[in-house]
């Protein structure tokens, strides 16, 4: 067995971070309870913000980015887990301050790992990833209030990880999805394959006027964006609806009002999926790998080598990509 093993490194010199493929050796992963062979990750923003040196992210460097990883225990200091398990990590410190799924091994604790559900091949529980798992809880929150014949539900950041995902589980559990997106001239067909109802450009649905309150549109929203997109959601949001809040793209501050609040019943959610009980962890996976497996799962994923990583780290920084990239390890 090779001790030595490919990863995507991530260098910081006198300021400046640089991105490349190296030979590692295991004996140089942190401590922990279950070394894993990993065959598959995902590109994920906060990876992207890792590889760029974003110290809210990975404080030391040099870094191995990648925060979801699946593959099989080849070594474990635990009764809960035997050489040979399947597993899926996600979350916890996986890929900010330890070595993470772009490098062929990862060595974490137990308690980050859950063994995949049967019926979820490995490489399909990457097709969700953390974006899958975070669509996944902002989902779980939305249907505690908002049932599919409530009326039209807004999925905002249509083409990212997070929104495609969200809308292909909405489009499974019946409801009548609408995404919002910044690229409707060139991702609207792709968008409208994912079965959702309606795709509107952003500006369509972004407020720049500021008022405390507009027409009431959403039965609910699932808001991966931020900033003034989040603000213009509450102000749009009907009677007892629900918004989910789960990301920063678009800006960490928002300004709004507490008339959609004490006026219209709202509930805002927010969604974390970085320390989320293993209990609900495992209900998530569970739903995913069933009952909420959409039938077009891998419709705007894409499958990469570590060669490739590289560049779809530079479109996601820039917003130009659209999708989902998963990565293949080779082992070779
Ligand atoms: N809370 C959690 O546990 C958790 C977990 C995972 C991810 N997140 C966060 O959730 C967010 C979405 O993650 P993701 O993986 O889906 O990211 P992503 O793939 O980069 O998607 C984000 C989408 O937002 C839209 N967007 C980008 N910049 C924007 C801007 N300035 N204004 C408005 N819209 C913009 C783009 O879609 P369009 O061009 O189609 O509009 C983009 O595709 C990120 O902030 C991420 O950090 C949080």
């Amino acid at each position: 067995m090779s001790e030595t093993f490919r990863a995507f490194r991530i260098v910081e010199e006198e300021g400046s971070f640089t991105r490349s493929i190296v030979q590692r050796e295991k004996n140089e992963l942190p401590k922990g309870d279950l070394l894993i062979k990993v065959l598959f990750s995902s590109l994920n923003y906060k990876d992207a913000l890792s590889c760029i040196g974003n110290k809210g992210v990975t404080r030391n460097y040099p870094h191995t980015p990648g925060i979801d990883a699946a593959g099989i225990v080849e070594e474990s200091q635990t009764e809960q887990f035997s050489a040979g398990d399947e597993v899926i990590v996600t979350g916890y410190d996986l890929g900010m301050n330890t070595d993470g799924g772009f490098g062929e091994y990862i060595r974490v604790p137990a308690e980050w790992a859950v063994k995949k559900p049967p019926n979820l091949p490995l490489e399909e529980s990457m097709m969700f990833g953390t974006a899958g798992f975070t669509a996944a809880l902002s989902v779980y929150k939305l249907l505690l209030s908002v049932n599919k014949d409530a009326g039209e539900v807004l999925v905002t950041g249509g083409t990212g990880g997070v929104a495609t995902i969200a809308s292909k589980i909405l489009v499974k559990l019946g409801y009548n999805v609408v995404v919002t997106t910044g690229k409707a001239d060139v991702q609207k067909d792709a968008l409208m394959q994912l079965g959702v109802q309606k795709v509107l450009p952003r500006e369509e649905v972004e407020d720049t006027e500021g008022k405390p309150m507009l027409k009431s549109r959403w039965a609910g929203v699932i808001d991966t964006v931020g900033g003034n997109m989040l603000a213009s959601v509450l102000k749009t949001t009907a009677y007892n609806g629900v918004v989910t809040t789960c990301g920063n793209v678009g800006g960490d501050k928002f300004q709004s009002y507490v008339y959609p609040f004490i006026l219209r019943g709202i509930t805002l959610y927010g969604v974390d999926s970085v320390q989320c009980p293993r209990e609900l962890r495992s209900e998530i996976w569970n739903l995913l790998s069933d009952s909420w497996k959409p039938e077009n799962l891998d419709s705007m994923i894409k499958t990469i080598g570590l060669e490739a990583l590289d560049q779809e780290v530079s479109e996601m920084l820039q917003g130009s990509h659209s999708g989902r990239a998963i990565l293949k390890h080779d082992h070779s």
